[in-house]
């Protein structure tokens, strides 16, 4: 099969990409921080709408935010009259960040004293909310009771992180990492369409040790496996996390297995099969691991050579068995080019491991395989092929779930 006849026929499922988002900025010392959050969701192809409070102003100019969302910024009840029906009946979603003390008490009780409270009255999506201020006030049971009411009307919290606060005392009050209010809003666009299902993923590379210093390892960085678990998670599944040493932080809400080797990481696998619907192996597993592991650090002049033995298969030993979850697998492999039979290596890895879906992984680029942001994948099934284009990793984690969504509707189904 070559790649030009394989049909690219799925789309990406919904996420911040077109989504209409409603900005509230409120008075708190956090506010710039608003032009960040504005940058980093029109990057991932979101518009954003600001409306800023009165006190705002005193932290952030509007032209600042009218510069960084490149639309016209809102704040004036009477200035353009409708627009506390219009805005909100325009947005897909309300964020409040930073949300004060302040605004939270409006919200929680249904106060329209201006444009941005009588938005959040109006409005009839889901909300998320990121507050910033003092460790006091936040812990303040006034704030408090009025932070559980606004999650009972369905807010979505994006919790403080705790440090050092902007007047110099150390507590819980400064507002989430814009990452984490990012992923907060993704997971509030999301569809919840994986509730129910079990996925257990595995990310990130093996270690095999030499000797307590020295180990065989690969390039993976587990970018693309804890993109598709944080997508997972946003789609409603419970997901468990298996992965190999990697400096990203596990996604919030995710069960979450560290492991070294790839014997520890069959171990966890088979551990968490039980109840699993669907698993997603998108760890590099080491294939060869030394014959024996030096107790101490062996001495350079002794070693000439090292004996290697092959690691377990993991996903032909999960393939072969009879009664088993959805199972997708990663074949990194060079692409076309000089040596341009990766794809269809990836199509017998298909059919001998026994897997519902390859997802053949083009490591011969620079923009895809290890360490990179993009990847550029061929989603093979069997009896077809899914050619999609350089995508960010986020997206080829929904564009996989699209798959796994639809082969589980079908599963039941039949
Ligand atoms: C220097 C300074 C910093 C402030 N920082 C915060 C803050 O981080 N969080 C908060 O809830 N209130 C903070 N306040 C108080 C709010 O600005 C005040 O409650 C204001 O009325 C909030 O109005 P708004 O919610 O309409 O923006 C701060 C006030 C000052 C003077």
């Amino acid at each position: 099969m070559t790649n030009s006849s394989l049909k690219n026929r799925k789309r990406v499922a919904k996420s911040l990409r077109d989504s209409r988002i409603l900005l509230g900025v409120t008075g708190s010392v956090a506010a710039y921080k608003a032009i960040e959050l504005i940058k980093g969701l029109k990057e991932q192809g979101a518009s954003v709408r600001v409306v800023m409070t009165d006190a705002s102003k005193n932290f952030v100019t509007p032209l600042s935010l009218q510069l960084a969302s490149g639309e016209k910024v809102y704040g004036d009840l009477f200035g353009e009259p409708m627009s506390h029906i219009s805005l909100p009946k325009d947005a897909d979603i309300m964020v409040i960040a930073p949300a004060t003390a302040s605004i939270a008490a409006k919200a929680a009780n249904g106060m329209a004293d201006d444009l941005l409270s009588a938005c959040l009255l109006s409005f009839r999506g889901r909300v998320v909310i990121a507050p910033a201020m003092n460790w006091r006030m936040y812990e303040s049971p006034a704030f408090q009771r009025n932070l559980k009411r606004l999650i009972e009307d369905g807010a979505a919290l994006v919790p403080p992180d705790k440090g050092l606060l902007a007047c110099g005392e150390e507590g819980v009050g400064r507002m989430a990492a814009i990452g984490k209010i990012i992923e907060a809003i993704k997971s509030a666009v999301s569809p919840k369409d994986l509730l129910g299902e079990k996925i257990l993923v595995t990310a990130g590379p093996t270690r095999e040790y030499i000797d307590p210093v020295r180990f065989i390892s690969n390039a993976s960085t587990g970018k693309m496996g804890y993109a598709i678990a944080r997508a997972a998670k946003r789609r409603g599944a419970e997901v468990t996390l298996i992965s190999g040493p990697s400096a990203i932080e596990p996604p919030a809400g995710v069960g979450f297995i560290p492991v070294v080797t790839a014997i520890q990481m069959r171990d966890a696998v088979l551990g968490h099969l039980p109840g699993a619907t669907v698993i997603v192996m998108a760890a590099a597993v080491g294939d060869f691991a030394p014959e024996a592991m030096g107790k101490r650090k062996l001495d350079k002049a002794a070693v000439s050579s090292i004996k290697l033995k092959k690691t377990p298969d993991i996903l032909s030993e999960l393939g072969a068995m009879k009664k088993r979850p959805l199972l997708i697998g990663f074949a990194a492999e060079f692409g076309e080019g000089r040596r341009g039979d990766g794809l269809k290596r990836a199509r017998r890895k298909l059919i001998e491991k026994g897997a519902d879906i390859i997802v053949f992984n083009d490591v011969s680029r620079k923009d895809s395989g290890f360490g990179a942001d993009t990847n550029k994948v061929v989603m093979l099934l069997k009896g077809r092929g899914n050619d999609l284009p350089l995508m960010s990793k986020d997206e080829v984690a929904e564009a996989v779930l699209e798959e796994i969504h639809a082969l589980r509707a079908k599963r039941k189904r039949f």
